[in-house]
């Protein structure tokens, strides 16, 4: 199962996207956590201590891979570079382990102008791709609300877009632009997962803005998850709800992917 968790900022997308990670590795599932978010911080939403998390070098900095695999030098513009070049074995030699879950942070590409095509971006789009369509593992990737490392090719082998939707207005409305790029893009499926709600209110806030989406679960307002972001500490060791809750989710999501799977064998 491949997901994308996106949303506006703040929503909550990486506490989802850790606990998801977590609570599809405790069924013995191989979970493939990737961070494709400039600001990554989804290792120490994982439990991964700040020291140990910082020392985590994401792949558009590693230079003198990055070189080995296309032939050119990172940073330099023009030039020939390998457009597909190898990415197969990173997930084995770079990612960070926890509980279960294999993390691979991306880091950003410096943008040298609009549609930039460096040795850089070269490896994120073969390596997204390769993460999406050639491994088996379950994929969550933490993105922001945009999707520039998202090929056509690569949008299809992702079985849902998950924007993760507070209730408020304006999550509301990324929400519902993340929908038309993923329609664009040619992802079938999009769900929505309300977070932060405090109340029943909250919960028909979000089904009511969001009709016409499926609402998969939700994760509550836990102050001890908020708690955790401050202490730096993991979200599935901080809120045994949270948890429960993530467990009711995947359960969703693998009905949803049961039926889609039959579906096409149908017809
Ligand atoms: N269910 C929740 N209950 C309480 N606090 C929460 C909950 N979900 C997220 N938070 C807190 O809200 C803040 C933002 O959460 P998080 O980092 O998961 O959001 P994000 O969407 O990934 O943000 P960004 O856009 O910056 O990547 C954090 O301090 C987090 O601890
Ligand atoms: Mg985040």
């Amino acid at each position: 199962m491949k997901l994308s968790i996106t949303g506006k900022g703040g929503v909550g997308k990486t506490t989802v996207s850790s606990l998801l990670a977590r609570v599809f590795a405790e069924e013995g599932r191989t979970v493939l956590a990737i961070d494709a978010n400039p600001d990554a911080n989804l290792a120490t939403a994982l439990g991964i201590p700040p020291e140990e998390a910082s020392r985590i070098t994401p792949v558009a900095e590693m230079k003198s891979f990055i070189e080995e695999r296309t032939g050119a030098k990172p940073g330099v513009i023009g030039g020939y570079f390998k457009l597909n070049p190898k990415v197969d074995d990173i997930p084995e030699r770079f990612a960070a382990r926890v509980d279960g879950v294999k993390l691979i942070v991306l880091g950003t590409v410096k943008k040298g102008g609009a549609g930039c095509i460096c040795p850089e971006s070269a490896v994120l789009r073969a390596l997204i791709g390769h993460l999406i369509l050639g491994r088996k593992d379950v994929v969550i990737m933490d993105m922001d609300a945009g999707i520039e490392h998202l090929g056509r090719g690569t949008a299809k082998g992702i079985d849902a877009f998950i924007a993760v939707v507070e209730p408020g207005q304006r999550s509301v409305q990324t929400a519902q632009l993340v929908k038309q790029l993923a329609r664009d893009i040619g992802v079938e499926h999009f769900y929505v997962v309300g977070s932060k709600v405090r109340n029943e209110e909250d919960r028909e806030f979000i089904i009511r803005n969001m009709s016409g989406s499926k609402v998969i679960g939700f994760i509550g307002y836990h102050p001890e998850i908020a708690e955790a972001d401050r202490l730096g500490k993991g979200v599935y060791e901080a809120s045994g709800e949270a948890v429960e809750e993530a467990r009711k989710i995947r359960e969703s999501l693998e009905r949803l992917y049961e039926e889609a799977h039959g579906e096409k064998k149908d017809s």
